[in-house]
């Protein structure tokens, strides 16, 4: 192969341990289409939040790459985010609605920004990423401590099929391999 018909290729550039799970690898295929990524589904939560938002401002916690914040601010609803991850957060300014949102890079158990809001959400399992039971009732604490009186909390996990947990066991893992990664 000669330098004319090779294609071009992306640089390699190494993850930022600051990033943690969602470095720059992950970053950079995380909005392949499909999935939780086409737009049916995304636009389905967009609705859902835009009529919970009912005119005010909205905070996402872990906005990721922006895949429901862009489309809801699109819609004119004013977002903010907070997320660890700077390669994440580095692909929303480049979709629809993207612009608008202020984005700021912290710990969603702890981050704080400024002002009040009608409605905090937590969308795909995220509060999955925050390992510890003191640490997931912290992100509890850092959204109520950013609403208005009467404001909301939206947080979306994912359910074990109840037929796959016989009596007595608890835990079903979605990977299981002899590095021991994947448990959950
Ligand atoms: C599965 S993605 C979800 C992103 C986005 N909410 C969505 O629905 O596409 C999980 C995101 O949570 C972020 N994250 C994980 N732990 C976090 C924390 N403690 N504080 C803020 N963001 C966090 C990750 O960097 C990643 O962007």
């Amino acid at each position: 192969m000669n330098n004319e018909t090779m294609s071009p290729v992306e640089p390699c550039v190494p993850d930022d341990p600051a990033d943690g799970w969602f470095g720059e690898s992950v970053a950079a295929t995380y909005d392949a289409p499909g999935g939780a990524n086409a737009p049916e589904p995304a636009a389905a939560a967009v609705d859902v939040l835009e009529d919970l938002a009912g005119g005010g401002r909205v905070l996402e916690f872990a906005v990721g790459t922006g895949r429901i914040a862009a489309p809801l601010a699109a819609r004119g609803v004013p977002v903010c985010g907070i997320e660890l991850s700077k390669a994440m957060a580095a692909r929303i300014e480049g979709k629809t609605g993207g612009a608008s949102v202020d984005v700021t890079i912290g710990d969603m158990t702890s981050t704080r920004v400024p002002g009040e809001f009608s409605l905090v959400y937590l969308v795909f399992n995220t509060i999955s990423n925050v390992t510890t039971q003191d640490g997931q009732v912290d992100v509890f604490v850092n959204a109520a401590a950013h609403l208005r009186p009467g404001g909301l909390f939206l947080i979306e996990v994912g359910l074990p099929d109840l037929r796959r947990l016989p009596p007595g066991q608890d835990i079903v893992p979605f990977a299981v391999s002899p590095a021991g990664e994947g448990a959950g």
